[in-house]
């Protein structure tokens, strides 16, 4: 059966059982192979992707089910709707080096990407609980908080000042280590972390 896909921003037609499984068909026949097939039952999140802007797990979804549906994989994922999100999420990885194996990183990045664009100021219980479906077997949790928090510093700073987009953040371990939930003790860390990147001019120091 001929099904119509919108995938990455462009019309793909691809012929297949309409039961096929879209991560199949995102991998198999359209060769987009970043995103990764890890358990197959919706537990792991390795095959996440976006469907207008929310996660959804491939492996279990029909491909039928999601004709005239925005899809967004890993190798669109920055230059789609959530770009703001998902260039700051990847800035924050690289800069944390999150990655170890990478298997589990392409669904990692989506639901991180995800959850900023439902909550720019997740706190760490919003952020385990988003995340929770999304298996590291390196386990790299840690990194992946720390990469959230520091991507969602660095949108609220460009947003205050845009000119700031390309510059690296240098937020202290304490605001990801010590604040626990005292949303007080964030706000004031985070106003300090604003006032001296805007004290900078364009010279913030980048995180080891
Ligand atoms: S492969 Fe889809 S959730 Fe594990
Ligand atoms: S980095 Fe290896 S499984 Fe997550």
């Amino acid at each position: 059966m001929k099904i119509s896909l919108d995938i990455n921003g462009k019309k793909q037609e691809v012929d297949v059982d309409p039961n096929t499984p879209l991560l199949w068909v995102v991998r198999d026949h359209l060769n987009l192979t970043g995103t990764k097939f890890g358990c197959g039952m919706a537990l792991c999140g390795a095959c996440t992707v976006h469907m207008n802007g929310n996660p959804i797990r491939s492996c279990v979804t029909p491909v039928s089910s999601v004709q005239g549906q925005e899809i967004t994989t890993i190798e669109g994922v920055t230059s789609s709707d959530l770009s703001k999100e998902s260039n700051a999420v990847v800035e924050a990885w690289e800069d944390i080096a999150v990655v170890q194996c990478g298997y589990c990183q392409s669904g990692q990045i989506m639901s991180a990407t995800a959850l900023l664009k439902q909550n720019p100021n997740p706190t760490d219980q919003d952020i385990d609980g988003f995340m929770s479906g999304n298996i590291c077997r390196c386990a790299t949790y840690k990194r992946i908080k720390e990469g959230i928090k520091q991507a969602a510093q660095s949108m609220k700073v460009a947003s205050i000042n845009p000119s700031s987009n390309d510059v690296a953040i240098n937020v202290d371990d304490s605001l990801f280590y010590d604040v626990g939930n005292e949303q007080s003790t964030v706000a004031q860390k985070t106003e300090s972390v604003n006032a001296s990147v805007m004290d900078q001019e364009g010279g913030a120091d980048h995180v080891a």
